[in-house]
């Protein structure tokens, strides 16, 4: 079962695993696919996490998260004033040192059982011979219209004859086919050193970048042990920092564990529940955006703030009927951000998710030239400055503060949840910023403390607190004007967000063994098994 946001996506991986690839081998193909078919995210020029529990229980996190360049520094985005500029978000100068290809030959390298050119297959067929436009693509590229106009490169590519290619049409990457091609004759090295990496380079010195042909050459990815945590008798594997989404959640779902969701007076969705579920957010977010960083750089408390004993002392500070205050901030991002994850399992039971982001919709704008592929805008989840928020609102810590060759910290959250008698049950992970921590927990308690269906899960709306701004916001239409005005009344600033939260991709594995494929109805996804 393979589950994507893209069918073209979710098919390369199937193709895989019907060759008799497995989970992993099907992870690379829908991985490059996604550069292809979903260009606003899925990436070559970015990077993400892969978690993966094995059908022998080996348990899995690849770090293949982008670095800061080496001539990256702690105020490169403040201008004379100390004011942030926009350059952590559009441009050369906001990309960091992609990590993808690298990821992707790391996981081969251990996991993989089919040749990795054959793997590339798909995506070089997809870019060479085109697809066809829909809907998405065409308001994906419509909207960013005008960043992209700004590079003549990326112009070239995504905006041919000026504007977004229409609905329908074929839409043909050579360039990006070559780049393809190359990884799929050289690896990794096709990539990081080459004429790509020429590109690369040459594309920062005309754009101002920072990214140099060294950078490229000393990336690599990390193999790193899963957080790994109980609740309520049953296991979850997530991403460790870089990525903040497995200790965070982890606290999130430890707060939780003092009460009894799902019980008599704990209701799915109920005012109560959504309060002690807030009010445990608030708190976690709180200690990520302060403690968390790169594990190479900072050292931090994780076995601390992973502890039990420090859930039950955070929870024996909300008062079941109370708001209590973060700090007041309000800040909007700047537009639709865009990130993309998926979930595999193979016919053995190997398990895995990856989480993949060029960070905002087609990250930087910039396309590399000659190269067909745009750059992410991940220098932007660092700290430009301590105490302002980033795109996602976030208020971040030195911990998170920019240097050479730190990666910057991340939400993504890849998870995959094992139950009491020790079987995979769910494979999860969405985009969605900074709400995708509070998006995965609720996809886990929704499974565990209220017995949704996967499918009910997954559609079902979501909320988020994440500290500052100190307020609740939900989806559109997705709390009843009672439930509103109940969390009000407890002392709760609430707002409804224009839009939606996230593009949660899962698995549900049933006792029978029966994989039971949900991609997000939020967008077009698509569940394929055989
Ligand atoms: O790594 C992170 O946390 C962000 N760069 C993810 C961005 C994202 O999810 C945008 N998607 N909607």
């Amino acid at each position: 079962m393979v589950v994507s946001t893209d069918s073209l996506a979710s098919a390369a991986g199937l193709e895989i695993l019907r060759e008799g690839g497995n989970a992993v081998d099907a992870a690379i193909a829908v991985q490059f696919a996604l550069a292809v078919v979903h260009p606003v995210a899925g990436n070559i020029g970015g990077g993400g996490f892969l978690v993966a529990r094995l059908a022998d229980d080996t348990r899995l996190a690849l770090d293949f998260r982008e670095r800061a360049p080496a001539g990256a520094s702690k105020d490169m985005y403040l201008d004379a004033s100390g004011n942030v500029t926009e350059d952590s978000w559009i441009g050369h100068r906001a990309a960091g040192v992609p990590g993808s290809v690298a990821g992707m030959e790391a996981a081969h390298d251990r996991y993989g059982t089919l040749p990795w050119s054959r793997l590339l297959e798909p995506s070089i067929r997809l870019a060479r011979d085109g697809f066809l436009i829909e809907s998405r693509h065409y308001a994906d590229l419509h909207g960013a219209r005008e960043r992209l106009a700004r590079f003549p490169a990326s112009a070239a590519v995504f905006l041919p004859g000026g504007s977004a290619p229409a609905i329908g049409a074929r839409f043909v990457q050579p360039d990006l086919a070559r780049t393809l091609q190359a990884i799929a004759d050289d690896g990794a090295s096709g990539f990081y050193s080459g004429w790509v990496a020429d590109s690369i380079a040459a594309e920062m010195k005309r754009g101002g970048g920072l990214i140099t042909r060294g950078d490229l050459s000393e990336y690599e990815a990390v193999w790193r042990e899963p957080i790994e945590f109980d609740y309520r008798g049953w296991k979850i594997l997530s991403m460790p920092p870089p990525s903040s989404g497995g200790v965070t959640m982890g606290q999130i779902l430890n707060i939780v564990e003092s009460w009894e969701l799902g019980g008599p007076d704990l209701a799915w969705h109920s005012p109560e529940a959504i309060h002690l579920a807030v009010e445990a957010m608030r708190r976690a977010y709180a200690d990520r955006n302060f403690y968390l960083g790169d594990p190479d750089h900072v050292e931090m408390p994780i076995e601390r703030l992973l502890s039990q004993s420090y859930a039950d002392s955070l929870a024996g500070t909300i008062d079941p009927k109370q708001a209590s205050r973060s700090e007041e901030f309000n800040r909007v991002p700047l537009e639709s951000p865009q990130t993309t994850h998926f979930s595999i399992i193979d016919e053995a039971g190997n398990a895995v998710a990856v989480t993949t982001t060029l960070n905002g919709g087609f990250g930087s704008y910039v396309v590399v030239r000659g190269t067909g592929f745009l750059l992410n805008n991940e220098m932007d989840d660092f700290t430009s400055k301590p105490g302002v928020p980033n795109a996602y609102g976030l208020v971040q810590g030195e911990a998170n503060a920019i240097a050479p060759g730190k990666r910057m910290l991340s939400a993504m959250t890849p998870t995959v949840v094992i139950n009491p008698e020790g079987r995979t049950e769910l494979i999860t992970g969405t985009p969605g910023g900074s709400t995708i921590i509070t998006s995965i927990f609720q996809i886990v308690s929704n499974h565990i403390d209220f017995g949704l269906p996967v499918r009910t899960s997954v559609d079902a709306p979501r909320f988020h607190h994440q500290n500052l701004p100190d307020e609740i916001r939900y989806e559109r239409g997705g709390l009843d004007p009672a439930t509103v005005s109940a969390l009000r009344q407890m002392g709760h600033e609430v707002r409804e967000r224009s839009g939606i939260s996230g593009d949660v991709e899962s698995i549900w594995i049933a006792p029978d063994g029966t994989r039971y494929g949900a991609a997000d109805r939020r967008r077009d996804g698509s569940a394929l098994g055989f």
